[in-house]
């Protein structure tokens, strides 16, 4: 397995592969570092030459720079990788290169896409769809049968109701609560979560 970061995010993924005995090869990162990962590890910036065939995760957590960094990268992508302490139904399809981190609850029947990554104790409840290039922060709960498209940041402690929508490229704050449906590229928070002025478009 190879990282792509060598950051916080990668640290936690790191851990996750020692503890399912993963063989792990290092990781890329085009930053001069430091990094949260030990050095010794450091393959160099992304250079699709080096081991080849060996799976890939994406460990960046910002959603615009893991999709774009999937476009560009050559190696085969990991399956779901998931921390050891957290429970996914056997029901659940997790695609390529989602991350679970420690303590993460996802249920029945739930599909979530590539590259997303459901961060540490995040609930996801039974037929939730998540798109791709997602990220769900720590504590954040999508109710059952709720929706959340691709490339969304669902902040820390934000819930998303059971049967709520949430479209493409959202980002709902920290805290806040969805409880009906959000248009796509909606910048939203507050309890009901409201869109807010500073909303962006599509092409930011
Ligand atoms: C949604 C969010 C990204 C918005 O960021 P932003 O557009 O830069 O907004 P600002 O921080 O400038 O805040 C603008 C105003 O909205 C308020 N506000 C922002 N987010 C809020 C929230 N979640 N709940 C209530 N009020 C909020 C701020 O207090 C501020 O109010 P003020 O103008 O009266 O001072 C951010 O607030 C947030 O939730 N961050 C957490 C992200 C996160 O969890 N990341 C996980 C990484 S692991």
């Amino acid at each position: 397995m190879i990282l792509y970061g060598g950051g916080d995010h990668a640290l936690g993924l790191w851990e996750t592969i020692q503890l399912l005995e993963l063989p792990f090869q290092g990781f890329f990162d085009d930053g001069p570092g430091p990094f949260a990962l030990p050095e010794s590890f450091h393959l160099g910036p992304y250079d699709p030459t080096v081991h080849p065939n060996v799976h890939l995760v994406i460990a960046i957590t910002d959603n615009a720079i893991r999709r774009n960094l999937a476009l560009r990268v050559r190696h085969p992508i990991a399956s779901a990788l998931v921390h050891p302490t957290a429970y996914v139904s056997p029901s659940a399809k997790l695609s390529p290169g989602v991350t679970v981190l420690p303590g993460a609850v996802i249920h029945s029947a739930v599909q979530i896409d590539v590259h997303t990554i459901i961060n540490t104790g995040v609930v996801v409840e039974h037929f939730v769809r998540i798109g791709a290039f997602c990220h769900l922060s720590s504590r954040s709960v999508a109710g059952c049968r709720s929706e959340v498209g691709s490339g969304c940041l669902i902040a820390t402690g934000a819930i998303v109701a059971p049967g709520a929508k949430v479209g493409e490229g959202c980002v709902v704050g920290a805290g806040s609560v969805v409880l009906h449906e959000l248009p796509p590229f909606t910048k939203a928070w507050g309890i009901p979560a409201k869109p807010q002025a500073s909303s962006f478009s599509s092409e930011e």
